[in-house]
């Protein structure tokens, strides 16, 4: 009985198809290519799994079904003698592990055999005829079975030798490798078609594409392509040459004929060393001067290779181990919208779960309502979505050919999703905002910045605790925070007694953190940990902040006038300001320490002194405050280490005491000059 697709699959697989043979016309046709070669590895497997799974999905023309493309018309297409096969590739080193697991069951005999790691060079793939030694063909891969006679432009390519160095040269001889521009080349060649106003080349791999195919080899010659060989046959006898056994002696042979190897190859009796190999180029191909995009492993022993053969597509023998794309497709389910803790609106996509980069990534930023518009986003697009080193993943584009039809446009919501207060968009601005202050959305964000690590470091209560005070309708503010009790705490779910008793511990311990931190816990626009830093030295206490023009503030060293002029807004609103005045009842550090000259330095500094009897107009608390202002130090009673006794009237058994050892006496005056002439200016 015929198998019954369901419609979505057939759907699918038809529009992959199509998406595929356009690229695929697009890269081996036009030199054109429109999309990232690990996109359309990607959606070919997506093919092919779909087509696996179900058979009656495979037509004639699938891209599945053949080996390459057509070649273009402006060369002579010519059949290859041995037709060049691609690689089946593999993702990560478990996928390298099915392969060898696969070639083993083909040959029960051998257990494990050495293989040969080498650099897959991101180029074009080359055909090379020697006859009796001379070069005398020169053809692109095209299709696999027949390419492009570029003969006069591969003479152009220094590396490659127009005779070989053998005598007597074996009859005949081929010779593959990979063609390719060098990475400064690269650079140079786009630098001066962009001066001729030419559009440039998207990559390495294109413009030595673009390169080959030219009609003028004069053009070619300039381009300065380079080759490196991997692949030597001798179908007609070998010559002057002893018969190659492995691909190591392969290598060695091309060599001794006068051509290129790539030297970064190496024999790996384990697959923990092809593993290493892999990681270690991962890494270390940033440095290389030309591209790589993975590494291709092929078993040693040529007679094994022969044993295994070939499918319809690959060679058994060998495969490619790539590199981790940076750029997949998926497929956008949905788009929803996050409102930070300053009320902006940021688009989230949310998209079905993709590999990249060794990471699963279902979530990719979209920035803006800008960005939504300029990449026409629907609802089921399929999308290229791309995380490059450590940012965030984001969409770089849509295949449009993919939207399902009547896809639903995404758009900015009008209204906040989450307090539904209506959202805004300044003029001059790209952000849309919740302008609601009592937004759940802005006050949860409020309170986790409130209690992390720079800010107050309320250790434990994090987003979780959060946003169940915040759902139990416990808190709306940070300043309810220090009101609350553990009897507060006690129904909130998973919690327990000592837990509750921590958090309100740590609640009120926060207390005592620096009004540096309490400033940058409020979560003012513009004012990050650095600049809390910088306001709070000059401005030590909130009531001078509080009190300030935006001229005061911007006179702080390192403060510009964008930064003051929002902390000035801040303060001005009365919701800021009744907040301020329940965390200074709650007993949180509004206030530093007035600025202070470091105490070693202070005029006083290391001078002891003793006050005796009743001075005549300040108290012994003002005296007090005044020596230790100057860094000055009471004690109670004299020893010879006494600096100064302050003499006052009705003076007792401690000036008796000063005037036996013998220390320097001061009347009230005297310590008011000491204290005034040592102060700094
Ligand atoms: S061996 C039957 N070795 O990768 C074996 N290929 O995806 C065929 N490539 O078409 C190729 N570096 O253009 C081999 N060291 C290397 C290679 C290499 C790059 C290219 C080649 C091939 C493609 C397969």
């Amino acid at each position: 009985m015929a198998e019954t697709v369901p419609e979505n699959l057939r759907q699918r697989a038809k529009e992959l198809r199509s998406q595929l043979q356009k690229a695929s016309y697009a890269y081996h046709v036009l030199d054109a290519p429109d999309l990232p070669d690990e996109v359309y590895d990607r959606l070919y497997r997506e093919l092919q799994d779909l087509e696996e799974q179900h058979p009656a999905l495979v037509t004639p023309d699938s891209p599945t079904q053949r080996v390459g493309e057509q070649p273009a018309s402006q060369f002579t297409a010519l059949e290859h003698n041995i037709p060049l096969y691609s690689l089946e590739n593999a993702f990560d080193i478990d996928e390298y592990r099915q392969w060898e697991t696969r070639w083993q069951r083909q040959t029960p005999d051998i257990e494990s055999a050495p293989v040969v790691a080498e650099l897959k060079i991101d180029g074009n793939a080359l055909a090379l005829t020697y006859e009796n030694g001379l070069l005398t063909r020169g053809v692109t891969r095209g299709d696999g079975i027949s390419g492009e006679d570029i003969t006069p432009n591969v003479r152009t390519i220094r590396s490659i030798p127009l005779r070989l160095q053998i005598e007597p040269p074996p009859p005949r001889v081929e010779v593959r490798g990979e063609a390719f521009i060098p990475n400064d080349v690269f650079k140079r060649i786009n630098a001066e078609r962009q001066a001729k106003e030419e559009a440039p080349f998207a990559n390495p791999r294109n413009a030595a594409a673009g390169t080959l195919r030219q009609l003028d080899s004069k053009v070619v010659a300039q381009r300065r392509l380079d080759f490196f060989a991997y692949t030597l046959l001798l179908p007609e006898g070998t010559g002057g040459l002893s018969s190659p056994q492995t691909q190591e002696d392969s290598l060695k042979t091309l060599q001794t004929l006068g051509f290129k190897v790539n030297p970064n190859c190496q024999l790996c009796p384990k697959t923990e060393d092809v593993a290493q190999f892999y990681n270690y180029w991962d890494q270390a191909r940033t440095q290389l001067p030309y591209l790589t995009d993975g590494v291709v492993v092929k078993l040693n022993d040529l007679a094994l290779q022969e044993r295994l053969g070939f499918t319809q597509k690959f060679p058994r023998w060998a495969i490619a181990l790539k590199y981790p794309a940076e750029e997949a497709p998926t497929i956008l389910r949905d788009m929803t919208v996050q409102i930070g803790r300053t009320g902006a609106v940021t688009p989230v996509a949310e998209l079905a779960p993709v590999q990249l980069a060794g990471t699963t990534v279902s979530r990719a930023t979209l920035h803006n309502a800008d960005r939504i518009a300029e990449l026409n986003l629907h609802k089921g697009d399929t999308v290229i979505v791309r995380k490059a080193g450590e940012i965030i993943p984001e969409i770089v584009r849509v295949l449009t050919d993919l939207r399902p039809q009547g896809a639903e446009p995404c758009q900015l919501p009008t209204h906040c999703p989450e307090c539904g207060a209506a959202l805004v968009r300044p003029a001059d601005e790209a952000v849309t905002r919740c302008i609601n202050p009592t937004c759940p959305a802005i006050v949860r964000g409020d309170l986790i910045h409130w209690t992390s690590r720079q800010a107050l470091d309320i250790g434990g209560l994090g987003e979780k605790w959060v946003q169940q005070l915040l759902a139990q309708r416990l808190v709306s503010s940070v300043a309810d925070l220090y009101d609350l009790t553990v009897e507060d705490l006690l129904p909130l779910e998973r919690m327990g007694q000592q837990l509750a008793q921590k958090l309100i511990d740590a609640i009120q311990a926060s207390k005592s953190q620096p009004w540096s931190r309490v400033l940058f816990g409020l979560g003012i626009r513009h004012v990050g940990v650095v600049n809390a830093q910088l306001l709070t030295q000059e401005f030590y206490t909130a009531d001078r902040l509080a009190a300030a023009e935006p001229k005061d503030i911007e006179a702080v060293y390192g403060i510009g006038p964008e930064i003051a002029y929002s902390v000035h807004e801040w303060f001005q609103a009365s919701a800021n300001q009744r907040l301020i005045e329940r965390l200074n009842i709650a007993g949180v550090q509004l206030a530093g320490a007035p600025p202070v000259v470091a105490s070693t330095e202070l005029p006083m500094a290391n001078k002891t002194f003793v006050l005796t009897g009743t001075l005549p107009t300040l108290s012994r608390r003002e005296a007090k405050a005044k020596i230790e202002a100057s860094g000055g130090k009471v004690t109670g009673s004299v020893s010879a280490k006494t600096s100064y006794v302050v003499v006052g009237i009705d003076a007792g058994s401690k000036l008796a005491k000063a005037e036996k050892l013998g220390i320097q006496q001061l009347s009230e005056e005297e310590l008011l000059a000491l204290l005034e002439e040592t102060a700094s200016p």
